[in-house]
């Protein structure tokens, strides 16, 4: 198998639209979004600053300078985004909690204020039908928690258990399915080996000390959760993509293999008792964590379901001496976003089966999935974004194989609801299936999301 198993060829017969119904009844239908990345109000309410404020104040991180301090404002307009996803169709919302907002800069006190948004924005969705999915940790790590070492420091383990404990006793009467973690590897790897985000540390060995008190943290606030929730439903989500190796060679094939050990077992072993992969702890020699008696038994805390975040496949190829493992991405070819990653439907059933199989983690969700385009405001008003519309209508008939394959996925969350900050991109990318002038605040739907709500409802 090459690279081009994921060009457009290679994905088969344009899919017959695929139907609601199709899923049966019991399916969850949402949009996915993020505290910094939507909410703005970086000062309101007693809010401390987080690492993605100083990292969007330090000059050349954010490609267009800008910051989430203001966002789509939708600390104070979620009322009308909750309407736009009611009107939808939508019966699931997935949102995050901005840490910074929760507590005051020394951890000790709770700010009830921002305990108060999140009791409103949770009753606004029952009241619109949406069942609240809320993430405990999209990134924002208040900067008070950084000066102490971040997620590299263990210290964070335990604030971040204080967290929990204070969202699930204030949420936990109307807030059942819990998502500890969005994408630890994006926290560890891109934070704290690559760099690129915030909060810009450069060093592997950080790196995988941060993954492991990432993962340390979810297994340990699952019985938290539980004790406070006791029907809760508590899961993390991953992201993942599936591999292809540059060219049959061998050297190609073991840097995936490599690739994998790192982008996938290393976060799905330990979660589901494996602990982390040996060869890959051969492979990164003295950057290995620190691992306490009892950490992997913690990590390894029964969970009620995986979500799964797929945008897109990678083709690796071996190259000694670049990064942690002597692997290289190779850029696209084929079909691909604004983004430059590949648009590979089949990628999706391919992925869910692999993790069906390898793991049988239970009730799959895939609680992201979106493309980004450069989108128009056209002259009438309407942004047409069939690229987006059709990203949507084929990832949906691959979720809909995966089902027919016997797959258990029960959920499907678009990313996102709104245009917003996509971190070190700014406002430059846009992943929304509602546009967001953000010199007006005023929201369109573009046509993937007129298309959703057609899906959605039953047409
Ligand atoms: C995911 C992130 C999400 C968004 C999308 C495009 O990795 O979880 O916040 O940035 O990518």
């Amino acid at each position: 198998m090459t690279t081009n198993d994921f060009s457009p060829a290679g994905d088969g017969p344009e899919p017959h639209a695929p139907k609601r119904a199709d899923f049966g009844p019991d399916f969850l239908w949402g949009c996915a979004t993020s505290s910094y990345q939507i909410e703005g109000a970086g000062s309101a309410d007693g809010r401390v600053e987080s690492i993605w404020d100083r990292f969007a104040a330090t000059p050349g991180k954010i490609r267009d300078g800008s910051s989430g301090q203001v966002a789509c404002d939708h600390y104070h307009r979620w009322p009308e985004d909750l309407d736009i996803g009611r009107d939808l169709g939508l019966n699931a919302y997935r949102f995050s909690i901005a840490w910074p907002r929760i507590f005051d800069g020394t951890g000790k006190r709770p700010n009830e204020k921002g305990l108060d948004f999140y009791t409103r924005l949770v009753d606004g969705m029952l009241e619109r039908g949406l069942q609240p999915w809320a993430t405990l940790y999209h990134w924002d790590l208040p900067q008070w928690l950084q000066d102490r070492g971040g997620w590299a420091d263990r210290g964070t383990v335990d604030a971040f258990l204080e967290l929990a404990d204070a969202m699930t006793r204030r949420l936990g009467d109307r807030v059942k399915h819990w998502i500890t973690h969005n994408e630890p590897w994006c926290t560890a790897i891109i934070g704290n080996y690559e760099g690129w985000h915030a909060p810009g540390i450069q060093d592997l060995g950080t790196a995988l000390q941060v993954a492991h008190h990432v993962l340390l943290s979810h297994g340990k606030a699952v019985p938290v959760i539980r004790a406070n929730v006791p029907d809760a439903q508590v899961g993390i989500s991953l992201s993942l993509h599936p591999l292809r190796p540059a060219s049959d060679a061998a050297r190609d094939v073991a840097a995936m293999e490599r690739h994998d050990g790192l982008r996938y077992r290393w976060f799905l072993d330990p979660l589901y008792g494996r602990g982390y992969p040996a060869a890959t702890l051969a492979q990164v020699g003295n950057a290995a964590p620190v691992v306490l008696p009892g950490d992997l038994e913690a990590i390894a805390a029964p969970t009620d379901f995986l979500g799964v975040n797929y945008y897109f496949p990678e083709t690796v190829a071996d190259d000694p001496g670049h990064g942690p493992l002597g692997t290289r991405i190779l850029p696209a070819r084929g079909e691909t976003t604004a983004m430059g990653w590949p648009v590979a439907p089949q990628g999706l059933s391919e992925l869910l089966a692999r993790i069906a199989g390898d793991y049988r983690p239970g009730p799959l969700y895939v609680t992201e999935n979106g493309s980004c385009y450069d989108d128009v405001v056209e002259g009438d008003g309407e942004v047409r974004d069939v690229e987006r519309r059709r990203y949507l209508m084929r990832h949906l008939a691959a979720l809909r194989q995966a089902v027919d394959d016997g797959v258990p996925v029960k959920g499907y969350f678009a990313w996102s609801l709104l245009d917003n900050f996509e971190w070190a991109e700014g406002y430059l990318r846009r992943f929304g299936l509602v546009h967001v002038d953000y010199a007006t605040q005023q929201r369109r739907l573009k046509d993937s999301a007129k298309w959703y709500r057609k899906f959605l409802h039953g047409a």
